[in-house]
């Protein structure tokens, strides 16, 4: 016992007690941050980053391209964090403890968020958040983190390499904006993501979607609403070459940063508004692509 328990409490315990202090310690901690955040004046515009940080007063570090050996994947909030040297440019030997700093200095998401991601992908993993690094690629096992029908990505099956930039999706993204100026608002999002669930199940006849990925989707879509505050001229550079453009700070400009209180109140209105999951669309692209199947397979026979 003297020696199994230290053991165990620094090997972070284990998932049981992970869900027990998610819920009876870290959303509470959320919903605190999110009331600290009503009851303070934000940061006033171009004060977002702390002096000294990346970012600060505009002023990203240099962008670099990556090269062949180094390592991305699909999600190009972190890919851009890599590519201005945020993270190590090579994308390797991340330690998931720094990851969350790194992020809410970068995007100005709340402490809470910034704990909750990486310990997940962590678990995921079977990893330890405390003690282990990782390559970006390595967030890519499909159906842990890393799923079907991205706004950016095209699936897995078509192509397993998930930190390529699908360009022809991305300039979807950039021409669905139906808001002011054309910005992104909650119910583009949702038809996107609803017509990236729809194509990808009629083409892809290995797709899934299970539901804590349909809301792992949702979540880092709306991303693009709140961070990036819709507006297509920041998402360009950000989408298509994973920049973060000269003089761009965070839309979040809580002293907190974005909780996942409120994050949620963004991320369950676009997921629920996906008329796609209701009206049939989804299930009548299955039938589709099995029809389709069928008579290619008479065609051959
Ligand atoms: C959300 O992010 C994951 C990991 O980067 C990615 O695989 C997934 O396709 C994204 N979802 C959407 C809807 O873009
Ligand atoms: C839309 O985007 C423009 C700039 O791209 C911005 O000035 C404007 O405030 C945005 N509108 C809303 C409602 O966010
Ligand atoms: C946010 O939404 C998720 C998914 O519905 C839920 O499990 C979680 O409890 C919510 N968290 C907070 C802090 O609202």
């Amino acid at each position: 016992m003297a020696v199994v328990a230290p053991k165990r409490i620094s090997q972070g315990l284990g998932s049981s007690i992970g869900g027990f202090l998610i819920n009876g310690v870290l959303f509470p901690i959320d919903l605190v941050l999110f009331l600290f955040n009503l009851l303070t004046p934000d940061h006033k515009a171009g004060h977002v980053i702390p002096e000294g940080h990346p970012g600060f007063g505009g002023k990203w570090p240099g962008y670099v391209p990556p090269g062949d050996d180094d390592s991305r994947c699909s999600c190009p909030a972190l890919n851009a964090m890599a590519n201005h040297g945020i993270l190590p440019h090579s994308g390797r030997n991340i330690p998931f403890r720094e990851l969350g700093r790194l992020v809410r200095e970068t995007y100005n998401f709340a402490p809470t968020f910034c704990f909750f991601v990486p310990n997940y992908a962590a678990n995921m993993l079977n990893r330890n958040y405390w003690k282990d690094s990782f390559d970006l690629a390595d967030l890519d096992a499909h159906n842990c983190i890393e799923h079907d029908a991205s706004l950016v990505r095209v699936d897995a099956n078509e192509d397993p390499d998930q930190g390529k930039i699908a360009q022809h999706l991305v300039e979807r993204v950039l021409a669905a904006g139906t808001g002011k100026n054309g910005n992104l608002t909650k119910k583009d999002l949702s038809r996107l993501l609803g017509e990236r669930r729809v194509e990808s199940k009629q083409n892809n006849p290995k797709f899934s979607l299970a539901t804590v990925h349909r809301m792992f989707g949702s979540s880092n879509a709306s991303t693009m609403l709140t961070i990036f505050g819709g507006r297509m001229d920041d998402l360009r550079p950000f989408l298509t070459e994973e920049r973060l453009p000269d003089g761009w700070e965070s839309r979040i400009r809580h002293r907190m940063g974005l909780t996942i209180f409120e994050f949620n109140t963004t991320v369950l209105p676009v997921e629920l508004g996906i008329r796609a999951e209701v009206d049939g669309a989804i299930e009548a692209a299955g039938r589709d692509r099995y029809s389709q199947t069928v008579a290619q397979g008479k065609k051959k026979a």
